[in-house]
Parts: C-alpha cells; structure tokens; sequence
C-alpha cells in the first residue's frame, strides 16, 4: 500500500474516500461541519469509537465519498485510538471495494495514522492464491503541514506497521510451514534484506555448549531446533556501553509433549512462536530506524512434540547455567527452552535482557486479552518498557514478582522444577526465568492473551497481532 503525506484543503483531497474523525462531545472539521451537522441532528450516527457511516458523492468534495469515523470523546482521543480509528476504517472501506483512501488529521499523529491503515489493511490470507482480501491501494494522510518532520513521522509508521505485519505473517504460518529450520531460514532473508548479522546455531552447536535445557524439549521432535542469533549494531561498528537483548519464545508447536494438550483448540499451537515472531520483527524495524544502541535478538526454536525419544515427567536436565531442572510437566516448555537463551545472551555481554513468550494459560485468567503481563527484577528497566509500548498502544500489566513465591519452584531431586503447581502460574514461570536473569536487569512479558485473536476486531484481523513488535523498537530508540 502506498502511504503518503499530502496537505489540501478537504474539498480538493483527491481520493475514492476522503475520511475525518467525528466525536461524542465536539465538532470534528470545520470544513466538513454541513455534512456533519446534519448527520449527527439525525441521530444514525453516535461518534462511538469505530463507527462509520459513509456519504456519497458530497457536493463541492473532488473525493467520490466523505467517511465519517466515531472518535469517541475528545479527551480521550489519543495516538492509541487513532491508531484503532484508521484500523477500523481501513477494515471498513476495502469490504466496500476502496483502493484510494485519504484521512484528514488535522494534529493528530501521523506516525499512529498510518500505522493503524497499515495494520488494518492486513488479512491473513492475502498471501494465499485463491484470497479473498481486497487490500486498500493508498493511504494518504492529509496533515496539518508538509514538514519534514511529519514525513519522517510517516515514515516511522510506515517501517514499524510493516515489521509488525511481516511479523504477523510468520505467526500465521502453519507449524507443518512454520518449523525452527524454516524459521532461521526466514531470519536469514530478513537480515540479508536488511543489514543484519545473523547465526543460528544447531543441535550440535547447542550441545557443545550445554544448552540441556533447550534441548531436552527439542528431543521429542523430527523437527531439529535451532537459536537463531540477530545482531543490530549502531552506526560506527562500535559496542554501545548498554547492550540490550530481546529473546523470544519460538516453540513452532506445542501439542505439550508427553504432557499433552486437550485436541480442543489444540490448534492455536501454531501460535506459541509469536514471541520468536515479536523479536524478528522488531529486528527489522531497529535494522531500519538505527537506534543508537546494540542490540541482539536471540530466539530458541524447537517443536514440542512426543516421538519415542521425547522427554518424560520426572526427567532431569542441566541448563547452560549449570542449574539442574526436574521436568515435572512437558507442556511447561517455553521456560526450558528461554531461560538457556537467557544464559547465553548474558555470555554474549548482554547488559539488560527483555523476554517475549507465549508462556502461559494462567496470564490469560489473570489479564484476558488486553493486557501483556509485564514481570521484572528491575524497575528501571520496566519503566522504560512500559513507557514504550504506552507510546505505542500495547497494554501491559506490572504483575508481581515477591521472593514469597521462589518456594514454588523447589524440587527434591534437582535445583528448581519446571512447575510450580496450579495457583499463581504466570508468577511461578516468571519466577523460573527470574532464577536465570539473576542479576542481569531483565523484563518477561507474557503474552499468551496477546499475541493473537481468536475473532477479529473493527481494528485487526483474526490470528496473529504481532504485539511486542512496536514496543520492542521504540524500547531501542528511546535509549540514550
Ligand atoms: N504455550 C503454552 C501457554 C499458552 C496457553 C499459550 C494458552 C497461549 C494460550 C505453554 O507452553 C503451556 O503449555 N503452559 C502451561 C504451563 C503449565 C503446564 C504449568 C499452561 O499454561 O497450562
Ligand atoms: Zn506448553
Ligand atoms: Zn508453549
């Protein structure tokens, strides 16, 4: 989709829809104020947030239709709804055949205008031969002023929107498309595109190095793992004194292993990689906006599956770290596999680490589908992530992390277990990585309710959201 900046006045925008937000308590453009006057005094449209109706053919407007978006209350009209504002129209308009699409943004944010139509210009199946999907063609916003800075806006939005949906794409494929080999060779092409160093290491590799933990999951499956290692450096080639980390869980599918699943919703397995898929993404996204700080994405990928040589309950591996693990349920994976990531990135010199995993059903009970669960052991570090993915419309939740729940993890054979039992689980798999990170300042976020929708929204597709992707870059760009 081609998105551009343009500054007209709103009869001259030349577009098949040209598109202002109307809100519950206030006028939205003055020049639009005939049209809007009269369809508010009628009563079909409330200005509820996502609402559209749409006018056609409006005398004295080059445009072929005025789209009129609810924007809810003035007040509470931040970059987040307009981000889901122009989601919503843009899922809107391309059902009704659109290709050319024009919003008038008056002050509002360029950077979430954009991304917004970006995001919700993306279906599922737009890859897919005998697709459906009608995507819009062009996305211009119609700002205040042409400045260079609003360009530069735009182009933000632009490099992040499309990351988040390569993103997207790489969570929606099958795990029979979607394997750890497949995977780094995605990586691969991705930072040959991009200027990326890239290295992933294999069964052997790991094996030298001790990663037992990782590859103690890995062992059920035909599917060999991989840990796929992306390198961002700032301009110069020189080490920035912090090193940040983003590791994400890439399990292809989780049918739990010898602890398996129910066969109901099984399926959504597919999805356990989109962690994997946040820090890819957001590798993309750093690799074009050159923040002025290293970064490293590493992402352990296996499939946990159950063949003849998967591990049983009761196993007992040794981590990287040199800690022991008692595996007392298999479908507890994500942590097995992260925390020897999170080992190793602390080996490479990594100074601050952030997780992104699809970890658990219990983050779902506590937060449902809105909120990520944000966990650390250093508040800073958790200010700045928060502060982020705020700037970015990604809810997060600071979940707790007390030395009161560490017992739940004791194992008389081993140094920890893999479980800590049914209450607090969120907690107690935080609390596992936690025994990794020591030291090092670290963030997990748990985004099992996020990561993908079951149903649709006004704003999204159903399946993959790409949450993280965003927040993951800005957390970049923001250091300093
Ligand atoms: N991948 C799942 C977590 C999950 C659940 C993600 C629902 C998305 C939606 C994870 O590997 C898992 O199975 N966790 C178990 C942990 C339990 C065995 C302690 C869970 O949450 O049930
Ligand atoms: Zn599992
Ligand atoms: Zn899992």
């Amino acid at each position: 989709m081609e998105c551009k900046l343009v500054y007209a006045p709103l009869e001259q925008v030349d577009a098949d829809a040209v598109a202002v937000v109307l809100f519950e308590d206030g006028d939205g453009i003055p020049a639009a104020k005939i049209w809007l006057d009269e369809l508010k005094s009628s009563g079909e449209f409330s200005a509820k947030s996502g609402e559209t109706a749409v006018l056609h053919l409006p005398q004295g407007l080059k445009a072929k239709r005025l789209v009129v978006v609810g924007g809810g209350k003035k007040d509470k009209f931040d970059a987040a709804a307009l981000r889901r504002s122009a989601g919503s129209l843009t899922r809107a308009l391309k059902q009704k055949g659109v290709k050319r699409l024009a919003l008038m943004l008056g002050g509002g944010s360029v950077e979430a205008a954009v991304e917004g139509a970006i995001l919700g210009n993306y279906e599922p199946d737009m890859n897919k031969p005998s697709t459906d999907a009608k995507p819009l063609e062009a996305f211009h916003v119609v700002a205040a002023a042409k400045t260079a800075e609003l360009e530069q806006a735009l182009q933000r939005g632009v490099i992040l929107a499309e990351a988040q949906n390569f993103s997207r794409d790489l969570g929606n494929e099958p795990a029979n498309r979607m394997t750890p080999t497949v995977m780094a060779k995605q990586a691969q092409e991705m930072a040959a595109a991009y200027g990326l160093d890239i290295e992933v290491l294999d069964r052997d590799r790991m094996q030298q190095l001790g990663m037992g933990s990782l590859l103690g999951v890995a062992q059920g499956s035909d599917e060999p793992p991989v840990l796929i290692v992306l390198r961002y450096q700032p301009a110069g080639g020189a080490k920035s004194k912090d090193h940040l980390a983003l590791i994400g869980k890439g399990v292809t599918f989780d049918s739990g292993g010898i602890s398996i699943k129910p066969a109901e919703g099984m399926e959504k397995m597919k999805y356990d990689m989109c962690g994997a898929a946040a820090v890819i993404g957001a590798m993309r996204a750093i690799a074009q906006l050159k923040p002025p700080v290293t970064v490293t994405g590493f992402v352990p990928s296996v499939e946990n599956m159950l063949n003849g040589r998967a591990q049983r309950p009761g196993d007992i591996v040794k981590s990287l770290s040199g800690k022991t693990i008692e595996v007392l349920n298999t479908d507890a994976e994500g942590r097995l596999i992260l925390n020897d990531a999170i080992t190793y990135a602390k080996k490479l010199g990594c100074t601050h680490l952030v997780d992104a995993a699809t970890l658990t059903g219990a983050i779902v009970v506590a937060l449902g589908f809105v909120n990520t669960g944000a966990f650390t052991n250093n508040d800073a570090l958790l200010g700045r992530v928060m502060a982020a993915g705020k700037e970015e419309g990604e809810k997060m939740w600071h979940m707790p992390l007390d030395d009161d729940y560490k017992d739940l993890l004791k194992s008389t054979f081993a140094d920890l277990a893999n479980i800590g039992g049914r209450w607090g689980g969120a907690i107690s798999a935080a609390w596992f990585l936690k025994e990794f990170a020591e030291d090092t300042p670290w963030v997990h976020l748990d985004i099992a309710g996020t990561a993908y929708l079951d149903d649709a929204k006004p704003h999204l597709a159903k399946g993959p959201t790409g949450v993280c992707v965003r927040t993951f870059a800005k957390l970049a760009q923001s250091w300093s």
